[in-house]
C-alpha cells in the first residue's frame, strides 16, 4: 500500500545487475520501468544515419512518429538489442551530446506519464534525467564479477565467448561511459550505494525494498 508516487533513479555500470533490479523493483512496487540503455540501443539499431548527422554537428531531431517507434521498441524483447555489438554501438553514440539531447525529452516524458511513478535505470539518471528523483541508487559490482556474469550470459545463449575478451570489452565500456564529457556515469553524493558483488539477486532486491520503504 503506497501513499506516494515515487521516481526512483538507478545508475550503474554495465552488467552491474541494475537492469534486473530496476525491473523487479518496478514489479514489486507496481511502477513503470524505463530501461534507458535500451533506448540508446534502439536508437543505435533504428537510427544510425541520424548519428552521422550528429557527427557533422547538426541537431538531431526525432519526429513524433520516430519517438513513438522508439517507445514501442522498448517492449520488443528481440535478443538482437542486447548483443555485444549493439551495446558497443550504443555506448559509442551515447558520447555524443546531440544524441543525448534528442533522447532526453523521451525519457522525461515517460516519467511524467507514469501515474504510479517510475523506476528509471541508466548512467545519468540521478545526475541529468531525473535530478529531482525521490530515491537515487547506485548499483555496482567488481569488474571481475560483472564480466563473469556477462560471460555466463553469453555462454548460456550459445555464443562463443572468452572470459578475458568479455572482461576487456567491459573495462573498455566502463571507461567510455565514465570518462566521456557529456553526462558521464557518476555516483551522485545523495545516492544509496549497493555493491552486489557478493550478493544473490534476491538479497539485493530485499535490501533495496527495505531502503525504499523509508521513502514511502
Ligand atoms: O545499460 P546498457 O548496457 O543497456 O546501455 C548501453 C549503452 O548506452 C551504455 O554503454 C551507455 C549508454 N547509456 C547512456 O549513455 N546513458 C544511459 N542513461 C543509459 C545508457
Amino acid at each position: 500500500n503506497r501513499s506516494k508516487r515515487l521516481v526512483i533513479a538507478i545508475d550503474g555500470p554495465s552488467s552491474s545487475g541494475k537492469g534486473t533490479l530496476a525491473k523487479e523493483l518496478a514489479n514489486v512496487l507496481r511502477m513503470q520501468h524505463l530501461d534507458t540503455g535500451k533506448l540508446y540501443r534502439v536508437f543505435a539499431v533504428k537510427f544510425p544515419h541520424k548519428y552521422s548527422q550528429a557527427r557533422s554537428h547538426e541537431e538531431i531531431r526525432l519526429n513524433t512518429e520516430e519517438e513513438e517507434e522508439m517507445l514501442a521498441a522498448l517492449n520488443n524483447d528481440d535478443p538482437g538489442y542486447y548483443s555485444e555489438h549493439v551495446g558497443r554501438m550504443a555506448s559509442i553514440l551515447a558520447r555524443n551530446s546531440q544524441v543525448r539531447s534528442a533522447l532526453l525529452p523521451i525519457q522525461r516524458q515517460f516519467v511524467l506519464n507514469a501515474p504510479q511513478g517510475a523506476v528509471v535505470d541508466g548512467r545519468d539518471i540521478a545526475s541529468v534525467v531525473c535530478p529531482d528523483a525521490d530515491v537515487k541508487i547506485f548499483v555496482s559490482a567488481y569488474a571481475s564479477v560483472r564480466a563473469r556474469r556477462r560471460f555466463r550470459q553469453l555462454c548460456g545463449s550459445n555464443r562463443k565467448a572468452m572470459y578475458k575478451t568479455v572482461l576487456f570489452h567491459l573495462l573498455h565500456r566502463d571507461i567510455r561511459d565514465t570518462c566521456r564529457s557529456s553526462a558521464p556515469l557518476v555516483r551522485t553524493e545523495d545516492a544509496i550505494y549497493l555493491n552486489n558483488s557478493h550478493m544473490q539477486k534476491a538479497a539485493a532486491l530485499r535490501e533495496l525494498v527495505e531502503k525504499i520503504k523509508t521513502f514511502l
